[in-house]
């Protein structure tokens, strides 16, 4: 397995590979490994790509809370460790900031014509854009033909489609399932800091969204909201940020009488001092 850490290094190879005509695809991560992210290295191997490139860098722009930033974790080691069996199947790029962003790093200012202003984006200011910068500066130097990302981050996903559309990259995006552990809850790296009381509390998140899945047709788009405030108002342990339900398409919340068309519950919830994101589709 090469792991390249500059980005003539990195476009030097996927030059080479072009040579014999592979299909390149592309998984940007930023490390602290886990099988969410295996699986979607899975997801891209299976879709007809020959050679995966994998990216780890903590994107430093797209945190807005400094505290965050500073608590993600950083496992190298362990990482490339995690992706050795995949061996020649893949590449593995682990740039700094210098090589990303070269002097300036700082976010482009983008619309992406109202994705970025709910949820997420609403939640966390300047998210979604320092996502895309981070995503065209890595789309320019990589030159994927399709690159994957998982249905976990549904809006990062749909905003990725956007920027692509904007900025006219000729990249195939491509949505991955989340990988859930046996109890339901996704795969996250931030799941590795949950104590194990929270790490005991944290499934009741995906048991509420079934639990919305299998009212969807029976209750009101209000009912099902003021039905979840309360689940989380009672719980001892984990504080709800946001519930929405919305158009997968167009992130617009969804109105009370509107039941035909698609749907997905999307929810940000504290636990202790962790957040933690999960989403379901509904239709
Ligand atoms: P990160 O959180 O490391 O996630 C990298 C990719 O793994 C994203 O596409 C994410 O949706 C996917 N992923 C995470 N957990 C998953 C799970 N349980 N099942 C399936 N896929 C999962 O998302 C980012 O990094 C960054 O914003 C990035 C796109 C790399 C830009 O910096």
């Amino acid at each position: 397995m090469k792991v390249y850490s500059k980005r003539l290094e990195i476009s030097q190879a996927v030059a080479n590979l072009r040579k014999t005509s592979k299909t390149i695809g592309f998984v940007p991560t930023m490390g602290a490994l886990h099988k969410g992210h295996a699986s979607l290295i899975d997801f891209a191997l299976e879709q007809q790509c020959d050679s995966v490139i994998v990216s780890i860098f903590v994107n430093p722009t797209q945190f807005n809370n400094k505290e965050d930033l500073k608590h993600y974790p950083r496992t190298l080691e362990a990482d490339l460790d995690f992706l050795k069996p995949y061996g020649d199947k893949i590449i593995v790029f682990t740039p700094d900031a210098q090589e990303v962003y070269g002097d300036e790093v700082k976010s482009k200012d983008y619309n992406f014509q109202g994705l970025d202003k709910v949820m997420e984006g609403a939640f966390r200011p300047g998210h979604f854009e320092g996502v895309g910068t981070v995503l065209s500066h890595l789309f320019t130097i990589v030159k994927p033909d399709k690159a994957f990302f998982g249905e976990k981050d549904f809006q990062q996903l749909q905003i990725i489609r956007k920027l692509v559309e904007i900025e006219a990259i000729p990249v195939e995006i491509i949505g991955a399932p989340i990988n859930r552990n046996d109890d339901g809850l996704a795969e996250s790296s931030r799941n590795q800091r949950l104590t194990p009381e929270y790490r005991e509390a944290a499934p009741f998140i995906y048991k509420t969204l079934r639990q919305v899945k299998a009212d969807f047709s029976i209750k009101s788009i209000e009912d099902l909201k003021s039905w979840v405030i309360e689940q989380f108002a009672a719980h001892e342990l984990l504080k709800l940020e946001y519930f929405e339900i919305a158009d997968p398409h167009t992130l617009k919340s969804a109105k009370n009488d509107q039941k035909s068309g698609d749907f997905r519950a999307f929810i940000a919830v504290f636990a202790g001092d962790v957040r933690l994101i999960d989403t379901l589709a509904l239709t």
